[in-house]
C-alpha cells in the first residue's frame, strides 16, 4: 500500500502525521517504509536523530525527489507499507507520488487559510484520477483547540460537505506540544516516557489514525 501524504500548504502536520504513522505501522510489526519527497528534509532528520537511539525500532527513511513513482513502486514491492512525506505546495513529488498511491492523506488545520486550498486540492485529484482513477483521498484535521469548548473541528467539518471528493477522516489530531518535542528525538509520540495525560491522548490519537489507515484496505 502507497500512502502519501500532502496537501498545497505548509506546516499543516503533513511531516507529523507521516513519521508517526510509519512508527506505529513498524511498532505493529509491518514492513513499512518512509520516502522523504521534501528538499527541506524534515523526516529525514527525525530518521537521523532516531538511528542514534538503538532502543528504537529501526526505520528505513529515503530521500527521492522530481518523478517519485517509480520509486514508490519499487518500494511498495519490498515493504507493505510505503509512506510519503511531501512539501507544503502542489509539487512534482506530489503528483507523481499521488499517480502511484493507493491513497492520499491531506492533513488540515482547521483554519479558514488551510481550508481555502481545498478547492485546488480537489481540483489536482481530479486531474491525477484521470491517470490513476482508484486514488483515495482522506482528510485529517489536525493541531485543532484541546479546548473541549471549541468548535474548530465542527466548523471544518461543515465545509468538508462541499467537497465530496475528499472524504474526512474520524480521527483527529489535536494540538499538543509532545508531537512537537517527539520529534526532536526521533520519536513517534507512542514512544514517549512520562508524558502525563496530554501525552496518553496523543498516543490514543495515533493508534486509532492508524487503524483507521488500516481499515482502508
Ligand atoms: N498536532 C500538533 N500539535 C502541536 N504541534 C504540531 C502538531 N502537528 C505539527 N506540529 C508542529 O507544527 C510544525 C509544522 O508541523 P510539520 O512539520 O509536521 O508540518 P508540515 O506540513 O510537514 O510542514 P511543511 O509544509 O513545512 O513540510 C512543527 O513545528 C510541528 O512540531
Ligand atoms: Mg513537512
Amino acid at each position: 500500500m502507497i500512502f502519501l501524504i500532502g496537501g498545497q500548504k505548509g506546516g499543516t502536520g503533513k511531516t507529523t502525521v507521516a513519521i508517526n504513522l510509519v512508527a506505529q505501522l513498524v511498532n505493529m510489526g509491518k514492513k513499512a517504509i518512509l520516502i522523504d519527497a521534501d528538499r527541506q528534509s524534515s523526516a529525514t532528520h527525525w530518521a537521523d536523530y532516531r538511528e542514534e537511539d538503538s532502543t528504537l525500532m529501526p526505520i528505513r527513511c529515503i530521500q527521492k525527489f522530481d518523478n517519485i513513482k517509480g520509486t514508490a513502486i519499487e518500494m511498495s514491492e519490498l515493504y507493505d507499507y510505503v509512506i510519503i512525506d511531501t512539501a507544503g505546495r502542489d509539487s512534482r513529488e506530489m503528483r507523481t507520488g499521488m499517480f502511484a498511491a493507493d491513497a492520499v492523506i491531506l492533513p488540515f488545520r482547521a483554519t479558514q487559510f488551510d481550508l481555502l486550498t481545498l478547492e485546488h486540492v480537489q481540483g489536482v485529484l481530479e486531474e491525477i484520477r484521470d491517470v490513476n482513477p482508484s486514488l483515495e483521498a482522506h482528510a485529517l484535521l489536525t493541531q485543532t483547540s484541546t479546548n473541549f469548548r471549541a468548535t474548530d473541528f465542527k466548523e471544518a467539518q461543515d465545509i468538508f460537505t462541499d467537497f465530496p471528493d475528499v472524504s474526512l477522516m474520524n480521527s483527529v489530531i489535536k494540538h499538543r506540544m509532545i508531537y512537537q518535542n517527539s520529534l526532536a528525538e526521533g520519536r513517534a509520540v507512542t514512544e514517549m516516557r512520562r508524558t502525563g495525560s496530554s501525552g496518553a491522548s496523543a498516543n490514543r490519537e495515533i493508534k486509532k489514525l492508524t487503524q483507521e489507515v488500516l481499515s482502508w484496505h
